[in-house]
């Protein structure tokens, strides 16, 4: 028996997996999503998103691309979900490719020249915003990193041709200091704090109400809410997977709300595994 039949759910509501739907507009959430936004409508360049694992940052991306359905005429967006490479080489190629150019050229200046074009025929010819999206950015290597700095020189009086936004783990921070002329360049930049306590349950809340909790009464009681906060330390992933766990123990239980001794013993069992 699962969750959504005994609380009359859609949806699960605590999946770990970055749905836009589940996305709730924590204070943090919603200022970084709407500085991306403007930067990325204003063409602003190079965007910033940093953040301890589980903050946010990937479901802050859905998020963003949800804000520009339905306009695609003018936006085109391009994913680079996790930037390992070994080389400069192989990054460059994997960029044209990711750009949909036709990838048969031989030397990093050949796939240098081929984005260039390709940037100045969307931009300029056919006025359409390019956005190059790169999450896991704590992968991006020095070199890598110099390969996107280059790639914000392309610009035209008015505006850079390529609008990067980079979202990453803390320790992207100290390689990017090191790059000359890095720094400066980001227009944008936002570090994702996790939630506090009363946006902790508003998010428990929220994502119940999107999976489809119809009821007056909450699940997960306050003194719970409280719990789960002291644990998690409003870390959005560790939120999501303790109540999934208590949601499954109330299933299991024959419960009807998910109280602090719930909360206390999953933490306990949780424990064993740190
Ligand atoms: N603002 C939010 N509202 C609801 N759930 C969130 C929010 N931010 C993150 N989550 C949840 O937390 C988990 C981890 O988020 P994720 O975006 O993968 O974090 P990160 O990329 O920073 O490691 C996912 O299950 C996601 O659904
Ligand atoms: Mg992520």
């Amino acid at each position: 028996m699962s969750c959504l039949s005994v609380f009359q759910l859609e949806k699960e509501p605590f999946s770990t997996s970055p749905d836009p739907e589940f996305f709730y507009r924590s204070n943090e959430h919603y200022a970084a999503l709407n500085r991306l936004e403007i930067a990325i409508r204003l063409k602003r360049g190079l965007s910033v998103i940093l953040g301890d694992v589980g903050t946010g940052k990937t479901t802050l991306s859905r998020a963003l691309l949800q804000s520009f359905y339905g306009e695609e005429e003018n936006y085109i967006f391009h994913m680079v979900l996790s930037p390992s490479f070994k080389s400069e080489y192989q990054f460059l190629t994997h960029l044209t490719k990711t750009f949909g150019i036709s990838p048969f050229f031989r030397s990093t200046i050949d796939h240098r020249e081929a984005i260039e074009k390709y940037l100045f025929r969307k931009c300029v010819q056919e006025k359409k915003t390019v956005v190059l999206l790169i999450d896991e950015g704590q992968k991006l290597m020095q070199p890598h990193l110099e390969v996107l700095r280059t790639l914000l020189n392309y610009e035209t009086n008015q505006y850079k041709m390529l609008q990067l936004v980079i979202l990453g783990q803390m320790e992207l921070l100290p390689r990017i200091k090191r790059i000359k002329n890095f720094m400066d360049r980001i227009s944008m930049r936002y570090i994702l704090n996790p939630l506090d306590e009363y946006e902790t349950g508003q998010l428990i809340e929220f994502r119940l109400k999107q999976a489809g909790y119809k009821e007056e009464k909450s699940i997960f009681s306050y003194e719970a809410i409280r719990k789960i906060y002291e644990y998690t330390q409003g870390y959005p992933r560790q939120i999501s997977l303790i109540c999934h766990n208590a949601m499954e123990h109330l299933i299991m239980n024959d419960g009807e709300s998910v109280t602090a001794e719930v909360i206390e013993s999953i933490i306990s069992k949780e424990k064993v595994w740190e």
